[in-house]
């Protein structure tokens, strides 16, 4: 039997080439060798109230982008979260066993209360904290479900009982928690229900891809990113904008943040040759930051271009997507079932015929 590997994307918007390199390059190679299932989490998109009328849009287009990014429909499950109904059950079940202190104490969820309250970045813990419980407005402006997150992300992965989870480095304390809560559920209950999922990332370390603002990370709520569907004019345009310094100004100095953000991408994206000819260049300061960059966009342009056509055409395909997602709703929901039986059973709820 494969190993199952499980991993999804939020809905939030097009795919960028964070998402690209953090996860969905892997999911592509990945479905070679392992019993895959890969899915778009349009309930966890809903933490964050996206427009009403653009939501199942943008799930499409997601679909659209696994195909066209080389996803087989017959090599693995492709599934939309909300056609699960067995994940929202689980959630409920789990849920009982998370508690809010260490969902508050989460990066991502601190980050999110953070933006939702207006507090700065350094912000502590304790002015979060004081400023949902202590002021009736702000209380309402951290929903739940924000709150609750890791333990959705949890129960997408345990109720697959996926053993691999390939993702960025952003999500590897979610990942964290999930092996948590399943040791904690398996304990409880005195049972092996849940397996511990890892990353996944064919030996190197988890990527985090940075903006082209010079700072942080590329993500769709930081307005810096390149998408896998930007037209060849706008991804040069973006490119050649990217944020530098005034270069080197003596031999072997050490890089500023945006230069190093550059080579960073070079890396994901070119031969090991022209990465080693750039880096001499910035070493012995004979480097034009205008020839890297251009470079950079080409390179880009390799990898994006072909999957923007293939998206095109199968975008403007709504039956085939929606074929896709139907059958892998079958496949999943069959194995989702089976485990939420399981919980129920190890938790003691039993119908009476
Ligand atoms: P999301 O939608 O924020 O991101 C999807 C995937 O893209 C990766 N990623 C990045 N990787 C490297 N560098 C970046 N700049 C970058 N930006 C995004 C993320 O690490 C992620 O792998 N919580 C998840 C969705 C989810 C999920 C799951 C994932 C819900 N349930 C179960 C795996 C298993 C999320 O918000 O991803």
């Amino acid at each position: 039997m494969k190993d199952v590997v499980l991993s999804g994307i939020r809905s939030t918007g097009k795919l960028h080439l964070g998402n690209y390199f953090g996860a969905l390059s892997k999911f592509v190679k990945m479905q070679e060798d392992y019993d895959c299932l890969y899915f778009i989490a349009d309930l966890h998109a809903l933490t964050t109230h996206p427009d009403a009328s653009a939501l199942h849009d943008n799930v499409k287009d997601i679909v659209a982008e696994y195909l066209a990014a080389g996803l087989d429909p017959e090599k693995a499950t492709i599934f939309v979260q909300s056609d699960i109904p067995e994940i929202p059950e689980l959630y409920l079940l789990l849920n009982m066993h998370v508690g809010i202190g260490e969902l508050m104490r989460t990066a991502s969820f601190k980050d999110k209360a953070r933006k939702a309250l207006g507090i700065s970045r350094d912000g502590s813990d304790d002015e979060i904290e004081k400023d949902i419980l202590g002021n009736e407005s702000n209380s309402k402006r951290v929903n739940a479900g924000l709150l609750t997150y890791p333990t959705l992300m949890a129960v997408d992965i345990l109720i697959q009982k996926a053993k691999y989870v390939p993702v960025g480095k952003d999500q590897e304390q979610h990942l964290e928690l999930t092996r948590r809560f399943a040791r904690r559920f398996n304990a409880f209950y005195g049972v092996d229900l849940f397996p511990e999922p890892t990353n996944f990332d064919f030996g190197g370390k988890p990527v985090k891809v940075p903006g082209l603002d010079g700072s942080g990370k590329m993500g769709k709520s930081e307005g810096n990113c390149i998408y896998l569907a930007d037209d060849e004019k706008t991804l040069r345009k973006k490119v050649m904008r990217a944020v530098t310094d005034e270069g080197p100004k003596a031999p072997n100095s050490e890089m500023t943040e945006p230069v190093k953000n550059l080579f960073t991408l070079l890396e994901l994206t070119s031969t090991p040759e022209i990465v080693t000819q750039f880096r001499d260049a910035y070493a012995d300061c004979s480097i034009r930051y205008g020839d890297l960059k251009k470079q950079l966009a080409e390179d880009i342009l390799k990898i994006t271009l072909p999957i923007r056509e293939r998206f095109l055409d199968i975008r403007s395909n709504d039956e085939y997507i929606a074929k896709v997602v139907r059958e892998g709703a079958e496949r999943a929901r069959e194995r989702a079932a089976k485990t939420l039986a399981e919980a129920r059973e190890a938790m003691g709820i039993r119908r009476f015929w």
